[in-house]
């Protein structure tokens, strides 16, 4: 995403990664994953952009070298950094060969203190030379959502650049000058955690308002229109405060746990952040409450479920709602019908057996009773009427079913 969004800046980008499949696929113009508008840059930008294996040939050949690869989740909770220390352990076999300045810029979403304490030695050590001094240090998160990350990436609220050396902040401000957008200069800790702060707090408003829908149910009240009406404050803001289900994803699940895990590490309790979880695990479970009320034994019942990716207009299935739901409902004993635009293949992966795959949304409206977990444009054209529907994401034509439950409204 970096390297095809700053091509159509005009930059030269050179795309490196160890999977030959990918690189071959960005230098055929297919995007190696499913996310709206990026082939399309691709293809414009060609000229822009191209892919190699080859750490040298790209460092080589370039001044700035952005670290985007992935930080997942050990057992634990806390960052898996073992692709950021290949990656800069390769790098730094290359700044050793230079005799020119290059910046390595932490792009990854990263731990505070990564980029200072674990990113830097490794460079230095491997190089044999000194950050800051024979070559630039800088961290710079992005905020891009998933299935829109492209125009979230052209007009960004913000761009944090936290550098080591002023070197380093000068270039990326140049490099982010068309923007027009603020610019926040800060160190490499405080980048890092702005990152991680803004997940989390983006992640709380979500299992806030899904705390106060669950009240809402209750007493009768439309939670979405307790989520308008608080919104025009300008200090809260209406944006993420749609109740649900929960949230999913590659990010959100993983950002909180592995700040979690380093507070807890370090002796403080996460209170807040451990509380935003367990509303986030109990959430999806509502479905089937909610089910339940309907159909009391769903024991070889037809249950359809409408979504498995974690949200629309992605395949991705990771933490995805789906999952707690598909398990419950295996465990006790329905039938499960499943439909998704893009994800089944994810899905299948997961639950080869378990689950009858739809080849159109149509099908699944053929059960006893529809889930509907993810709130896909075209769920919104569908028949509902004479059907039972739990609705985890507020897909208003649904109302029409005949027995109709919301899960916070
Ligand atoms: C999230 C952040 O929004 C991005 O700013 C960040 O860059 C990204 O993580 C990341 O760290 O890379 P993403 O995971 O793509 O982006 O998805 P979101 O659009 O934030 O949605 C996350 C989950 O929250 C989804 O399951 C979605 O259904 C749920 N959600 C979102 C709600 O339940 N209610 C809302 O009001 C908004």
């Amino acid at each position: 995403m970096t390297g095809a969004c700053l091509a159509k800046y005009n930059h030269k980008i050179i795309c490196v990664d160890i999977n030959r499949e990918k690189v071959d696929m960005i230098n055929n113009q297919k995007s190696p994953i499913y996310e709206k508008n990026l082939e399309e840059i691709l293809k414009e930008y060609k000229e822009n952009i191209k892919a190699t294996t080859n750490y040298e040939e790209a460092i080589k050949n370039s001044e700035i070298t952005f670290i985007c690869v992935g930080t997942p989740s050990n057992n634990d909770g806390s960052i898996n950094l073992d692709y950021i220390k290949e990656s800069a352990i390769e790098i730094a076999k290359q700044i050793k060969k230079l005799d020119r300045w290059h910046i390595v810029v932490v792009k990854s979403t990263v731990i505070p203190g990564t980029s200072e304490k674990f990113v830097k030695p490794l460079l230095e050590k491997y190089s044999g030379k000194k950050a800051g001094i024979d070559f630039g240090l800088a961290m710079n998160p992005e905020f891009l959502r998933e299935g829109v990350a492209v125009d979230d990436f052209l007009h960004p609220d913000r761009i944090v650049i936290g550098a080591l050396d002023e070197k380093s902040n000068e270039i990326l401000k140049k490099i982010y000058k068309d923007f027009s957008k603020p610019i926040i200069e800060t160190n490499l800790s405080e980048a890092e955690m702005i990152k991680y702060a803004s997940n989390c707090f983006l992640a709380t408003k979500i299992s806030f308002i899904n705390e106060i829908g669950t009240i809402c149910k209750l007493i009768g009240i439309d939670t979405y229109k307790v989520a308008d009406g608080m919104g025009y404050d300008k200090r809260i803001c209406r944006a993420f405060l749609n109740s649900g289900i929960g949230w999913g994803g590659s990010c959100f699940p993983k950002d909180l746990l592995a700040l979690k895990n380093y507070a807890e590490k370090n002796n403080i309790k996460p209170y807040i952040i451990e509380n935003i979880i367990k509303r986030n695990d109990v959430q999806p479970l509502i479905l089937i409450d909610l089910l339940k009320k309907h159909i009391p034994d769903i024991k070889n019942k037809t249950i359809g479920i409408l979504g498995l990716s974690f949200k629309p207009n992605t395949d991705d299935i990771r933490y995805s709602r789906s999952i707690p739901i598909v398990k419950k409902l295996i465990k006790e004993g329905a039938k499960i019908i499943a439909y998704d635009p893009q994800a089944i293949d994810n899905f299948r992966k997961l639950y080869p057996d378990q689950i009858t795959y739809c080849n159109d949304s149509d099908e699944v409206l053929k059960s006893d009773a529809i889930l509907i977990i993810t709130e896909w444009d075209e769920f919104k054209k569908l028949d509902y009427t004479g059907k039972i529907v739990i609705d985890g994401r507020r897909i208003k034509e649904a109302e029409k079913a005949k027995i109709y439950e919301g899960a916070c409204w």
